[in-house]
């Protein structure tokens, strides 16, 4: 028999303990199913996942349509590396780059390789084409970000857990406070090789920040006023997430490179690309970036489908009504209930900051007591929980949801 078939979920826990690097520090629950908005563990247990992989899976766990795709697509080709054409990595350039509005796109595999991708080609469109002396360039970043796990990303993080013994870190970044277009103004006037400036349309990893309503419309005008261009980081905010197609359409605004992830599969395989138009994307030549698995014609496949799924479920619109049901009973229930601080949040992306000292666990608490009652979130920095449930959800699903987290939270 298989250690699939014997195990229960302590033993999962064990072999991960055992045999994996202690990179990450789950809730203990061991999933082994996911349909919808539901996942289920190991003794059968069902749950609301109100995480959805970090809003990778906006389309619900196993979309039919998608997975259809999937294995459509892995009974006849699944990698040619780029060594060669396949029939379905054009298909799926066509289609994405007329979805978002781009002219290229550039695809890649996880979310940070995106982001690394887009710092390559801001700096080179600079080098090459506004005429910044090689080794200078400079691209602002914003205090709290999170943009991925690569030595080069991590090097612009404040958070310390995330860069402290991994230097020496990768210079070429200016850090200014998020939300501030003061500052920003005056990073870009200070220093004439600035760039680029990347951001994220709401901070997610940090604790769902929503900046001020004009922030990033007023920040994209500076970046064009000062031929700066403009880098948003849409891995985790965007595919419908926030109630929109983009975060960024929320101010009518269209970024220079669009970073996206995350959802671009459903969560179903890793796919992330690099959107921008011709004149920028064009600086890249054969042999300057690449990845042996970007534009296979797997990713290619389940791309094309999962962001169908997007469009004929209308999810961003679904996102923004339920988003706005969920802040509206979490707002109320925290008028009356002395350990929620406050709900923020846009769409399905939302936030609860739990009143209590950053280095508590209550958080962490609240979100075991949730997964008692049967469903899943994580706290995200200090005492606040992320709330991102799928975005298939229902309103009588939602109402449901909600009240677990009332009865769960005044129970505690
Ligand atoms: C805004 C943002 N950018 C980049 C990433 C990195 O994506 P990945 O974990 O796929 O590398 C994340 C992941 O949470 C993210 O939230």
């Amino acid at each position: 028999m298989s250690i699939k078939n014997q195990i229960t979920s302590k033993t999962a826990i064990a072999l991960e303990d055992k045999y994996g690097a202690h990179n990450y520090h789950p809730l203990p629950v061991v999933l082994n199913k996911g349909e919808g908005v539901y996942v289920w563990d190991m003794e059968g247990k069902k749950y609301y996942d109100f995480l959805s992989a970090y809003s990778a899976v906006n389309q619900g766990h196993c979309h039919p349509k998608i997975i259809d795709s999937l294995k459509q697509q892995a009974e006849n080709l699944t990698l040619t590396s780029r060594a060669f054409y396949n029939d379905k990595l054009g298909e799926y350039e066509k289609f994405i780059t007329n979805y978002f509005g781009f002219e290229k796109v550039l695809p890649m595999n996880t979310g940070a390789e995106a982001v690394e991708t887009a710092i390559k080609l801001c700096r080179k469109y600079a080098y090459e084409k506004m005429d910044i002396p090689e080794h200078k360039a400079q691209i602002i970043v914003c205090e709290n970000n999170f943009h991925g796990r690569t030595t080069t990303i991590i090097s612009f993080s404040n958070d310390e857990d995330a860069r402290k013994n991994f230097g020496p870190y990768t210079p070429g970044f200016i850090k200014i406070a998020y939300d501030d277009i003061n500052a920003l103004e005056k990073a870009i006037k200070n220093n004439k090789n600035v760039v680029g400036f990347l951001v994220e349309p709401i901070q997610g990893e940090a604790g769902v920040y929503v900046p001020q309503d004009g922030y990033l419309s007023k920040a994209r005008e500076l970046c064009k006023q000062n031929n700066v261009l403009f880098i948003a980081d849409e891995v985790q905010t965007g595919v419908a997430r926030t109630g929109k197609l983009l975060a960024v359409d929320h101010e009518n605004v269209k970024p220079d490179i669009l970073i996206l992830g995350k959802a671009l599969s459903g969560g179903v395989y890793p796919v992330s690309a690099v959107l921008a138009d011709d004149e920028i994307m064009e600086v890249i030549k054969p042999g300057q970036h690449g990845s042996t698995f970007g534009g296979n014609p797997l990713a290619a496949a389940v791309a094309i489908a999962a962001l169908e799924v997007i469009t004929d479920e209308n999810l961003a619109e679904n996102a923004d009504k339920l988003g706005e049901i969920f802040r509206k009973e979490l707002s109320k229930f925290a008028n009356e209930n002395k350990l929620v601080k406050l709900v923020r949040g846009k769409g399905l992306l939302n936030a609860v900051l739990i009143n209590d000292t950053e280095d508590s666990s209550t958080a962490w608490d609240i979100c075991m007591k949730l997964r008692d009652n049967g469903l899943l979130a994580k706290p995200t920095h200090g005492n606040i929980i992320r709330f991102a449930p799928p975005l298939v959800m229902n309103e009588e699903q939602l109402m449901d949801c909600i009240s677990i987290i009332k009865k769960t939270i005044t129970e505690f």
